[in-house]
């Protein structure tokens, strides 16, 4: 497994891989690496030739009050986990050379972008695509992967090499989970015992969701009331949204479209940000 840390050195390494001919595959990453990213490396594996995991603690897309200086950074155990999962590159380029102190050029999405995280973290979506736009720059991939756990993001950044046509195809990968049915996170670990023991609301909540079309039942308003009365029996949550929105499109729905549908959710455990997501 390659290590590259400079930018110019992953330009010329892609060029070489290119010339050969080999497909690309790109899975960007902020570090503190489990299961769910881990994941995302063995779906992009089956379609490309080279792997690049990318590491990036992305600054733009921390809002002011945000965890960016307590974010989770595990360089050794990142690195390790990586190679153990079969990554040909890690890509950990240094702050100065992907947002020096002259940077001023940014990408903004203003469709899906607009509505739920939207509204509550201004300016995050933004410092997202402008990141991976320039990931996908630098590493010019044929294929990009994106966890299913930020649908919203998926979603903007679809669009995002859409309009702009970025070549590279983007991939979404399943939820991964744990046992109790907790989407993994890196931000789980802030997690105290008593909050861990409430966080397994947020996937109960999905599923109580899930059940109430299963029966047949496609009410917007039924399924969004009992999934925040579930949320509401734990007194440490506070709900930032619970929609249910069109899958691509991020857009409200007036009724729930089997299949189509994402009921999705965002909350405060405490002082920590959890969201998940589920297709109805
Ligand atoms: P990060 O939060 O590190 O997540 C990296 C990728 O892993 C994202 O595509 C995310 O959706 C995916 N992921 C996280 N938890 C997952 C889970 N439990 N199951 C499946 N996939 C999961 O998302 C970012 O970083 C950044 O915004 C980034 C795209 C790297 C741009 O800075």
């Amino acid at each position: 497994m390659q290590i590259i840390s400079s930018v110019e050195e992953m330009q010329s390494y892609v060029t070489r891989l290119r010339g050969k001919g080999q497909l690309i595959g790109l899975a960007p990453t902020m570090g503190a690496l489990h299961e769910g990213h881990l994941s995302l490396i063995d779906m992009i594996r089956e379609k490309s030739d080279v792997v690049i995991v990318s590491i990036f603690v992305n600054p733009t897309q921390f809002g002011p009050n945000e965890d960016y200086d307590r974010y989770p950074r595990q360089m050794e155990a990142d690195l390790a986990a990586c190679e153990a999962r079969g990554a040909d590159i890690v890509f950990m380029p240094d702050r100065e050379d992907i947002l020096p102190p002259d940077f001023s050029t940014y990408i903004e999405e203003n469709e899906y972008s607009q509505g739920l995280c939207g509204i509550s973290r201004p300016g995050h979506f933004r410092g997202v695509a402008t990141i991976v736009a320039i990931l996908f720059n630098v590493c010019r991939p044929d294929f990009a992967v994106f966890g299913q756990k930020d649908a919203q993001q998926a979603a903007v950044l679809q669009k995002m090499v859409k309009d702009l046509y970025f070549p590279v195809e983007i991939l979404v990968a399943p939820i991964v989970r744990e046992g109790d049915g907790l989407a993994k996170s890196s931000r789980n670990r802030y997690l105290e015992v008593g909050e861990r023991t409430d966080a397994v609301r947020l996937s109960q909540a999905l599923n109580i969701g899930k059940d109430i079309v299963a029966h047949g039942n496609l009410s917007v308003d039924r399924i969004k009331a009992e999934v925040t009365h579930h949320l509401s029996q734990s007194r440490r949550i506070r709900i930032i949204y619970v929609e249910i929105v069109d899958k691509d499109t991020m857009k409200p729905e007036r009724e729930v479209r089997p299949g189509q549908s994402l009921l999705t959710l965002a909350v405060w455990l405490d002082q920590t940000r959890l969201i998940d997501n589920m297709i109805l």
